[in-house]
């Protein structure tokens, strides 16, 4: 009943492990997909290895968290063999692998996402991070010419479906949207997360996160992720990957209707725990049956108003 068709590509159900969160070791992939995800997400993945910010990278706020971590990873080619690991397992419980990937330029994404390719099912364009500088991150995502350059640049380079991951921090995510499809990108996750944003120890006035500023997810920016899929779908017609705030199986109601073809939970992971996929996919079936729908049903529904 969950089923769904996206990119050619068949998933299970439309509940996905997003970026960033338990995405760092093939064990934690494989924990999410033993908990019912329909495909799981890696840590963004670049060229080179990185440490990433100095502690604390993650602090709780009203409505979510703030996160720096700074693109912490091991780099693509070391990471290859956490993929190699649990390949086999997750196909054999039909969880699909998204490599999420980073660059600083588009000759830098290909190259990542050349290396990638064989050990993933599809690639997910990370030019949305907020507090990345250096060139990553949002400043490509904010730049509509130079967003086309970097999908248009990986469509050459490799067969798989590529989704790229857009930013809310913008005027206008149609711009974008439009660009990055023009480029030749399969699908779009929206949203990254929102900001940046800070916090302050008011006991000795010194910023808490290690970079000052951390971008922000969970529940409070669902409103926001919600009305990105909305402007989105109204101006392609690549499937979208919603992502922002995601916790129960009446927000991937909500995401469907504004236009998601599927759902990516990450915050989600800490609210109600590993088993979230399951608890979601179960909700969504629920609602569905109750009211006699199909998820085609209700795919764009809030745009018939
Ligand atoms: C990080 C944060 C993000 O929001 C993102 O898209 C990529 C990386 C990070 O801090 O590692």
């Amino acid at each position: 009943m969950l089923n769904i068709e996206m990119c050619g590509i068949s998933f299970k159900n439309p509940v996905f492990l997003a970026a960033g969160v338990m995405g760092e070791t093939g064990a934690a992939l494989k924990r999410m997909a033993k908990n019912g995800a329909g495909a799981v997400c890696t840590k963004s993945l670049g060229l080179e290895k990185r440490s990433g910010h100095r502690n604390p990278t993650v602090v709780e706020v009203e409505g979510g968290f703030l996160n720096a971590m700074g693109l912490p990873n091991p780099g693509v080619k070391e990471y290859i063999r956490e993929l190699e690991g649990i390949r086999d397992y997750l196909k054999r419980i039909d969880v699909k692998i998204i490599g999420s990937i980073y660059g600083k330029d588009p000759r830098e994404f290909s190259e990542v996402a050349e290396i990638l390719e064989p050990y993933v099912d599809l690639l997910e364009l990370n030019i949305s991070c907020p507090h990345a500088g250096g060139g990553y991150g949002a400043q490509i995502g904010q730049d509509p010419d130079l967003s086309h350059k970097v999908v248009s640049g990986v469509k050459d380079s490799v067969k798989i479906p590529v989704m790229v991951k857009l930013t809310p921090n913008v005027s206008d995510i149609k711009e974008i949207a439009v660009a990055v499809t023009e480029g030749g990108a399969d699908a779009i996750t929206a949203i990254n997360t929102l900001g940046p944003g800070m916090v302050i120890d008011i006991r000795t006035g010194r910023p808490i996160l290690g970079n000052k500023f951390g971008g922000m997810s969970g529940k409070a920016i669902k409103p926001i992720a919600l009305r990105c899929v909305y402007e989105i779908y109204s101006v392609v017609d690549v499937p979208i990957v919603g992502v922002g705030g995601i916790t129960t199986g009446h927000d991937v109601v909500e995401f469907m209707m504004a236009g998601a073809t599927a759902v990516q939970v990450g915050t989600g992971v800490y609210y109600r725990g590993y088993d979230i996929f399951y608890k979601i996919c179960k909700e969504l079936e629920e609602y569905l049956t109750e009211n006699n729908l199909k998820i085609k049903d209700i795919l764009g529904k809030a745009h018939e108003f």
